[in-house]
């Protein structure tokens, strides 16, 4: 094509959007699965358009300068995102990890040149954690401190509330889809973690197509990372509908937010569709994608569906969940 790419922003965005011609046939599905192929971002999952979009931002605003350090709090994909562009634009990356990442995730931000911590390693997390007085706006609040604190500059990027992070979806993630299939989207599947993903494609899909539904999946409850012993978890992702968790735990973004339906998914069921999708149509997925695939295929059985589009957001490819029990069977 006779361009040579300089920087790995340049990668981000215009993703795939893959039918699984082969998986509806298998599964006699009368609905189209689409799934935005989310692993071809440079770093391997969607959370690198808003790594990329929130430094845009913070560079637009003067609020970081080379040699800065970002400051993060992330399941994994949003620090390997802001690892990669930070090493790529002379930024250092301090992320503090909320336990039970896969040993992927991991060696992937230190491969990239970051600095790992552990949420409780951030001022007040463990004592609030063992007092119960631990929310998302303590945590936000304990890592704007620790910046705070430190003798050179660091900056609190903050997914939670940073409006860019919403906003690229809004600007590009539902633009690409909506020309991709050429305005005809049903429905949207999306695994929120932040809900930074589902909240700017519910806005930008509720404007094109009033009649669109936004469906939410969330691991049910004997598959959430911290539950017990359990290895059948769905990792990078939150809770979302569920009334029995405390808003004060959940994501901001997701809190008012105006959804049609949330689907509890066992962590062996997106197993088992990641691994029926690899075999079908050799696409290789992750944790949350499998749910994502798995909740489509519900929706995709609905008599009412037949006919329809539905698009499902796949975060990320398998490669980091190796040493699960998603592919280790
Ligand atoms: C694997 C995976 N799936 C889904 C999500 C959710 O994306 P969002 O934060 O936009 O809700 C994340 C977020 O980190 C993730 O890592």
């Amino acid at each position: 094509m006779g361009k040579i790419v300089k920087n790995i922003a340049e990668l981000v965005g215009h993703t795939p959007l893959f039918e699984f011609v082969n998986y509806e046939k298998e599964n006699d599905l009368k609905a189209t699965i689409l799934g935005k192929l989310e692993y071809f971002n440079p770093s391997g999952s969607v959370k690198d358009r808003a790594a990329l979009n929130m430094i845009l931002a913070a560079e637009r605003d003067g609020l970081l300068k080379p040699g800065d350090t970002i400051v993060e709090n992330t399941s994994g994909n949003t620090g390997i995102g802001l690892a990669a562009f930070a090493a790529s634009r002379g930024y250092k990356l301090t992320v503090f990890l909320e336990p039970g990442q896969s040993v992927e995730r991991q060696t992937m931000l230190k491969a990239y040149g970051a600095t790992l911590k552990f949420l409780p390693e951030a001022p007040g997390v463990a004592e609030a954690l063992q007092n119960g007085t631990f929310s998302t706006e303590f945590y936000q609040e304990a890592l704007q401190k620790y910046c705070d604190e430190q003798p050179t500059r660091h900056y609190f990027i903050n997914q939670l509330a940073n409006p860019a992070n919403p906003g690229v979806h809004y600007e590009h993630t539902g633009p690409e889809i909506w020309e991709d299939a050429d305005g005809k989207v049903d429905i949207i599947v999306s695994a929120p973690g932040t809900a930074g993903t589902i909240t700017g494609l519910a806005k930008f899909f509720r404007e094109k197509n009033p009649d669109v539904k936004i469906v939410a999946v969330q691991a049910d409850k004997e598959s959430r990372a911290g539950v017990g012993e359990n290895p059948q978890t769905i990792d990078g992702i939150a809770p979302f509908g569920d009334e029995g968790f405390p808003d004060a735990l959940k994501a901001p973004f997701i809190v008012g937010f105006d959804y049609d339906e949330c689907i509890d998914v066992k962590g062996e069921d997106a197993y088992a569709a990641g691994r029926q999708i690899a075999r079908a149509d050799g696409v290789f997925l992750g944790q949350s994608a499998g749910a994502a695939i798995y909740a489509a295929t519900l929706l995709a059985k609905r008599q009412e569906n037949a006919g329809k589009n539905i698009v499902a957001i796949l975060a990320d490819n398998g490669m980091k969940y190796l040493s699960t029990n998603m592919y280790m069977e």
